[in-house]
């Protein structure tokens, strides 16, 4: 194989050292042991496969634990450059575990849920419900009374009806629920770019158009209280400018409805985006804040009113580089695409069940060989899954050592976010455990799943007499 066919992305170039560890791309402190083995939190990927099996999700909660501090930091300090406050909520959809609720907590996130499910598990974490935001744009009734019993902080409210559900729900239990109004500004911000329309034809929010009629009704209902807008504009983006002009089409909002009644809050969502290879280049999230902040801020001035706190709901910022997926190798099989190319399928244990991200989003990713390095020249591989599907792909292109084969422990770096909780028992796969690392140490946070699990479900399963 030449090192430049048509097979190679753009964006891949062959590296010099195959077994090197992109700082940007790999958890901090993930590093190879004398011996050439990968270590995440100071635990041998060898060691994590013995003891646990593959595929395997690793989470490093130092990194967690770091990143939500950081995120913290920055948009306190962002907002103190205002006058104001910030209240920064973890998106729980990104990756949702008790332990991982209680780390975010710890470093003093709030969290946001987006289903019962989700809001079971951080209450069962012990979060504190008032720093829970509910969001969703379908909460059930029974989702609803259950978050208005144990008294969640903001239930960001999606549409017409459910204005009335939350507010029959407070009413029916005698208590003043505060919400959020979830606006669509217009702005959609994708990946790398951003697209500004003044109709986005989508599920959430209201339009911005329709916020003063919105809160009005609001303010008449004796059970709400209007906390302020929401506005998520999407995931996964690099620059400042779409977040920069949804926050200035809001704060224009903002100030209409704050001459009528107090608007305490802004909550300007999540998105911030992440390095999942080497040509990925995100702007740092002090960067971001400041920006956006002061964009608020700028706002407020020319309006001559307040800046109100900002809220804001980082999910894959925190724990998407925390996070690796380890595999064994099962096959390595070169497949001969006409005279002159061919390329070479690496399968490994799990795939499109675990990470559904490529399937789903063509999203790309790196790979290692954890188990060992190697000095063989490295050689364009396409890393499979074992699913049946031919879109089950774990990294489209990546160049690994030539000499990679069955039994080498393959390590996916990037994968704490959207992974596990997109994860799936698609070919009754059962899903991976998940462990947490930290100085030296591993421990199950999800046990993985096992064929019985599986079976357990279905009601047509008959018990045996003995086995054969
Ligand atoms: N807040 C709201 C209201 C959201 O809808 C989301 C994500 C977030 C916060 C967190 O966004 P983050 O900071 O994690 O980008 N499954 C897709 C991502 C879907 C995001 C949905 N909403 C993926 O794997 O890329």
């Amino acid at each position: 194989m030449s090192a430049h066919t048509p097979l190679v992305p753009d964006r891949l170039e062959q590296p010099e050292d195959a077994n090197a560890l992109d700082a940007g791309v790999w958890p901090d402190g993930a590093m190879r042991t004398p011996s050439g083995v990968l270590a995440i939190g100071g635990v041998s990927a060898t060691d994590l496969a013995t003891r646990f099996g593959t595929p395997l999700y690793v989470m490093d909660e130092t990194v967690v634990r770091a990143r939500a501090r950081r995120a913290r930091a920055a948009f306190d300090a962002a907002a103190a450059a205002h006058g104001t406050t910030a209240h920064v909520y973890y998106a729980g959809k990104a990756f949702l575990s008790t332990e991982v609720v209680r780390w975010v907590t710890d470093e003093g996130l709030a969290v946001d849920v987006a289903s019962g499910g989700e809001l079971a598990v951080a209450l069962a974490a012990g979060a504190d419900p008032r720093r829970i935001g509910f969001h969703g744009n379908n909460k059930s009734v029974a989702e609803i009374s259950r978050a208005v019993e144990v008294g969640v902080g903001s239930i960001i409210l999606d549409s017409d009806i459910e204005i009335e559900r939350v507010a029959a729900a407070a009413a029916a239990r005698g208590v003043i629920q505060s919400v959020r109004v979830r606006v669509n500004s217009g702005v959609h911000a994708e990946t790398h770019d951003f697209l500004a329309t003044a109709h986005e034809d989508q599920k959430f929010g209201f339009p911005l158009s329709r916020a003063e009629e919105v809160v009005a009704r609001i303010r008449t209902l004796p059970s709400l209280e209007f906390g302020g807008l929401h506005c998520h504009i999407g995931s996964q983006i690099f620059g400042t400018a779409g977040f920069l002009e949804s926050a200035a089409r809001l704060v224009e909002v903002h100030a209409r409805l704050s001459a009528s009644g107090e608007v305490r809050v802004l909550n300007l969502g999540g998105g911030f985006g992440i390095a999942y290879t080497s040509t990925d280049d995100p702007t740092p999230i002090e960067e971001l804040a400041a920006g956006i902040v002061a964009a608020v801020a700028a706002e407020c001035a020319a309006r001559g009113i307040p800046v109100p706190v900002v809220a804001f709901e980082p999910g894959r910022l925190i724990v998407g580089p925390a996070g690796v997926t380890l595999y064994e190798v099962g096959t390595v099989k070169p497949v001969h695409l006409d005279d002159d190319r061919t390329r070479v399928y690496v399968s490994v244990d799990g795939g499109m069940s675990d990470n559904a991200r490529p399937a789903l989003y063509g999203a790309q990713y790196s790979a290692r060989i954890a188990s060992r390095t190697s000095t063989v020249d490295s050689a364009l591989v396409r890393v499979v899954g074992k699913h049946c599907e031919s879109g089950d792909i774990v990294v489209d292109a990546e160049y690994l050592p030539g000499d990679v084969a069955p039994g080498d422990l393959l390590a996916v770096p990037a994968t704490g976010a959207y992974c596990f909780s997109l994860s799936s028992n698609y070919n009754y796969v059962p899903r991976p455990p998940v462990v947490a690392v930290a100085d030296g140490s591993a421990r199950v946070i999800v046990r993985g799943e096992t064929i019985d699990d599986l079976l357990s479900r279905d009601a047509g399963v008959r018990p045996t007499e003995g086995s054969e």
